[in-house]
């Protein structure tokens, strides 16, 4: 029993490692956001020749498009280590004062999150990226006086869902800001061809493919369907993943073949049932389906604006034609006009 709870604790163990090594280290590994990635690479190489630090980065877009991984990247292209924190973790001014000091001239730090830094703490960071300079007070009253400590030159990788909340003057001290976007299926599945690679799973088929038109365009998803589709080509099938085997298990896990999970669902049912598809606020649907009004915003409607099933207007959220469809309801008399009801599609 003991001699099997050790096993078990070294399998987690290696598939921590495994898991870990499913983020790319190189550009050259990284797939899609070509755009991005072409400019990125350019000012790498600048920096490298010029031997100076980076400028400071900043990353945004919606969740799990990658940020963190692609920070990573950068670091490892530069040849430097990178310090990894966040907005809500750096409570104090104090606090980054402490993490700033102990960076080593090059190296990359990265604060997820950037959005959530408290102003008393960006007063710290902006005389940091404009001059690697740490302005720190002594004393209290008449006699307090600020002196001024070099920092190493370093580079700031902020990344952030929500670009709109950043302060100007912060915003403003980026040189390279990028947006990431949703990733197409394409990308997607080899995104998951690589992944199974790496942790040996067989996959054949259009295996990949199934499992990337569920992911939301978003590499996280598809990573962690394809551990749970694993699981149970184990222990149902024969350890081989197929389109079939594929389709069934994420059947089962209630992700659509559009990507949408029980949430959404309940979503766009709950504004068609309640309120007639919309117009609707915000606080208003949070309040119907016992969510936050952030998370609805930041992680569920990105995609559902994306894919063209959800629309925001001056008066509220408005459930499109399209997602009527998608649900097998029928779609009201004057619910979209000629042409519109579509929206954008994704892929
Ligand atoms: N794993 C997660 N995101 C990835 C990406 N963009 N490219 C390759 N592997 C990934």
């Amino acid at each position: 029993m003991d001699d099997e709870r050790i096993v078990s604790a070294r399998l987690m163990m290696e598939d921590r490692t495994a898991e870990y090594s499913l983020r790319p280290r190189y550009l050259s590994e990284y797939i899609g956001q070509e755009r991005v990635k072409e400019n990125l690479k350019v000012y790498i190489e600048a920096a490298k020749m010029r031997r100076e630090a980076l400028d400071h980065v900043l990353l945004y877009g919606p969740p799990g498009l990658g940020k963190t991984t692609l920070s990573a990247v950068i670091a490892n292209e530069l040849g430097v280590n990178m310090r990894v924190t966040s907005g809500p973790a750096i409570e104090r001014p104090g606090d980054l004062a402490a993490i700033l000091s102990n960076l080593q001239e090059g190296d990359v730090l990265f604060i997820d999150e950037i959005h959530r830094l408290s102003r008393a703490v960006e007063e710290v960071l902006y005389p940091a990226m404009e001059d690697f300079a740490l302005d720190i007070m002594i004393g209290k009253g008449p006699s307090a006086r600020s002196i001024r400590l070099d920092l190493p030159k370093f580079t700031l990788i902020g990344a952030t869902t929500r670009a709109g909340l950043l302060s100007a003057p912060l915003r403003d001290r980026f040189g390279v800001v990028s947006r990431l976007e949703y990733y197409g299926i394409d990308e997607l599945a080899f995104i998951v061809e690589r992944s199974a690679d790496i942790l040996g799973v067989r996959m054949i088929g259009a295996a990949a493919r199934e499992i990337a038109m569920r992911s939301r365009g978003t590499p996280r998803i598809a990573n962690r369907l394809l551990k749970r589709v694993r699981d149970f080509a184990q222990v149902e099938g024969d350890g081989i993943i197929t389109a079939e085997l594929a389709r069934e298990a994420l059947e089962r896990m209630q992700v659509d073949p559009k990507g949408l999970d029980q949430i959404d669902h309940k979503m766009l049912r709950a504004m068609i049932e309640h309120f007639g598809g919309g117009p609707v606020g915000l606080d208003t649907i949070a309040a119907t389906i016992g969510e936050e009004s952030q998370t609805i915003e930041d992680v569920y409607e990105p995609y559902l604006m994306q894919i063209g099933f959800l629309q925001r207007t001056p008066r509220g959220r408005v459930v499109t034609a399209a997602a009527y469809r998608h649900l097998g309801l029928p779609v009201p008399r004057g619910r979209a006009k000629a042409g519109e009801e579509e929206g954008p599609l994704l892929f």
